[in-house]
């Protein structure tokens, strides 16, 4: 006798605890499984003539296909919650405000430089690339800077050999002269870069810093066409109201030199506490090309005259961004950076 009803009711109300696959393989070993309530059935049929196990057997197996339907329907159900649960964890709320890319952006330092070079260029002149390492001849003695001048004291100088080989240069002057010795006059460069000096870091002073180089080499040249270009310059980067101060001023490798203020962009030249009132802020150093820079590089002083100047970029930079540090360029504040 096979009490069919009862076994679907009871494998229905079984099913009715299933909370996951574990549970659902227990039911399905309780019914179908090796030691399971149909092959408990089967073992009755040892005793049966053979005409009673042909009609035994045909009602086990028609129980089996149904409990096997129930376990299947149950079992397809189950996975097609478990695929609903995982694409609602995938569902992107696209009402929600979107996350904040961080994404690179060039430093103030490259942007500055590109910005002062892009005066010169439509200036007329040709940015050109020059070199960090340099040979002490090309950063001081070309420059008619000789051996007892205090810009070549091992205490502003890093040197990379003996004093006398290979340094890091201090200046972009250096350019000057690897533009002169490649090139016949007349010549109009600008060129931006990075300069090292054993200075202590402090507000307005780091060891790796940045400069623009200008350098203008024709006849006639005169401090008219200087104090033009930079008065180009400063219009341009800082305001059509800024003006500018030549003081006269040395360097070794200009005559005249000049140090060059641009009227306080703060106070607009009335004074105030950053340009300690007096209503000017140096910027950069300039002059007319000395003759002995010019004899150095084979240029006949007589017939070529030049002048020079070379931009602090970081100091620029600051007065424009009304920056109070120079430390903020390098230490790498995404605050500052994102800026
Ligand atoms: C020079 O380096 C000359 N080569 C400039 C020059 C070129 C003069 C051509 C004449 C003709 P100076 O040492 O003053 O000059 O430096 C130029 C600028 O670099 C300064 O005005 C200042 O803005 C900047 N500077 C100098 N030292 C530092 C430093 N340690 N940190 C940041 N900026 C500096």
């Amino acid at each position: 006798m096979i009490e069919k009803n009862l076994i679907i009711e009871n494998i229905n109300k079984d099913l009715q605890t299933v909370k996951n696959m574990p549970d659902f393989q227990i039911v399905k070993a309780k019914y179908l499984g090796k030691k399971g309530e149909i092959k408990e059935l089967m073992k009755n049929m040892t005793n049966l003539s053979i005409e009673e196990k042909k009609v035994f057997g045909q009602k086990v197996n028609e129980l089996k296909n149904e409990v096997e339907e129930i376990l299947n329907t149950k079992l397809n159900e189950m996975l097609e919650e478990e695929k609903k649960n995982a694409e609602l964890k995938q569902w992107i709320d696209i009402t929600l405000p979107s996350t904040k890319k961080i994404v690179g952006k060039e430093h103030l330092i490259s942007s500055t430089m590109k910005e002062i070079c892009e005066i010169f260029v439509n200036l007329g002149f040709t940015a050109v690339e020059g070199n960090e390492i340099e040979n002490s001849w090309f950063n001081f003695d070309a420059l008619n800077t000789p051996k007892w001048h205090p810009a070549r004291d091992m205490q502003d100088t890093f040197y990379i050999e003996s004093e006398d080989e290979k340094l890091l240069r201090t200046h972009t002057s250096n350019v000057q002269i690897r533009t002169m010795m490649g090139n016949e006059p007349p010549i109009a460069v600008v060129s931006a870069g990075r300069v090292y000096r054993k200075d202590e870091m402090d507000a307005t002073h780091l060891p790796v810093f940045h400069q623009v180089e200008v350098l203008f080499v024709d006849k006639n040249v005169s401090v008219a066409h200087l104090k033009m270009s930079l008065e180009a310059f400063a219009k341009q980067y800082f305001g059509d109201e800024v003006e500018i101060l030549l003081r006269p001023s040395f360097f070794p490798f200009v005559e005249p030199g000049f140090e060059v203020d641009i009227s306080c962009i703060f106070c607009g030249g009335k004074g105030c506490n950053v340009c300690k009132n007096t209503g000017w802020i140096e910027i950069l150093g300039a002059g007319l090309v000395h003759p002995n820079v010019l004899e150095n590089v084979n240029y006949n002083s007589e017939k070529w005259q030049g002048f020079a100047f070379g931009i602090g970029v970081e100091r620029v930079a600051m007065l424009k961004h009304n920056l109070k540090d120079m430390r903020e360029f390098v230490k790498n504040d995404v605050r500052f950076i994102e800026k």
